[in-house]
């Protein structure tokens, strides 16, 4: 699906974003996160790696073809978008958020924004989300891996809005 005709895949789920990413390897990883958590993931570009690289369908695995991704062109493109879905926040998880992950109250429709690998995101994108949350780490250490960091906020997010998938959750919901 192009970015001119997306609109939410599964609707009443949190949703995953990556800015341009630039390493397959954890873009595959997060892949394949949600699509075994049934979400959908937005890749703003560029990204550093074609999105068909052989290290990203290896870490992926047989799971990307299950996983609902939509690429944008680029940030302008992503947040046209964005605001045109209603009631969809932007919570960006970054080490300068004033507020710890597991004390913010994410909501269905929240999109959760991740950074790239070698450098976060800029300026413009910190001061354009609605929330910036953080993973507390020991002082002194940098950061996670942002697959490690997806994979805990969404977690988090999931448990808050009680919608891990069920067996009576249809997986059909990706199609
Ligand atoms: C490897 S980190 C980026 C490091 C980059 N040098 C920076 O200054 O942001 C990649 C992404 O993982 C997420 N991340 C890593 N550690 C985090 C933390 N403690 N809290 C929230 N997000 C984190 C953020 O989205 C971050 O942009």
């Amino acid at each position: 699906m192009t970015p001119d005709t997306c609109s939410r895949f599964v609707r009443n789920m949190v949703a995953i974003a990556l800015f341009q990413p630039d390493i397959p390897q954890n873009c595959g990883a997060i892949l394949r996160l949600s699509a075994c958590l049934g979400l959908e993931t937005h890749i703003v570009g560029p990204a550093g790696f074609d999105l068909s690289d052989r290290a990203l369908r290896r870490a992926g695995l047989d799971y990307l073809e299950r996983a609902a991704m939509t690429e944008h062109t680029g940030w302008t493109a992503f947040e046209a978008w964005r605001t045109s879905q209603p009631g969809c926040r932007l919570v960006l998880a970054t080490t300068r958020g004033s507020v710890p992950y597991a004390d913010f109250a994410f909501a269905n429709d929240d999109i959760v924004l991740f950074g790239r690998e070698s450098a976060g995101v800029p300026e413009n994108v910190h001061q354009s989300v609605d929330a910036r949350v953080r993973i507390p780490m020991v002082t002194g250490l940098r950061s996670l891996n942002v697959a490690t960091s997806a994979a805990m906020i969404l977690g988090e997010a999931l448990r808050q809005t009680r919608t891990f998938p069920t067996a009576a959750r249809p997986t059909e919901a990706l199609s």
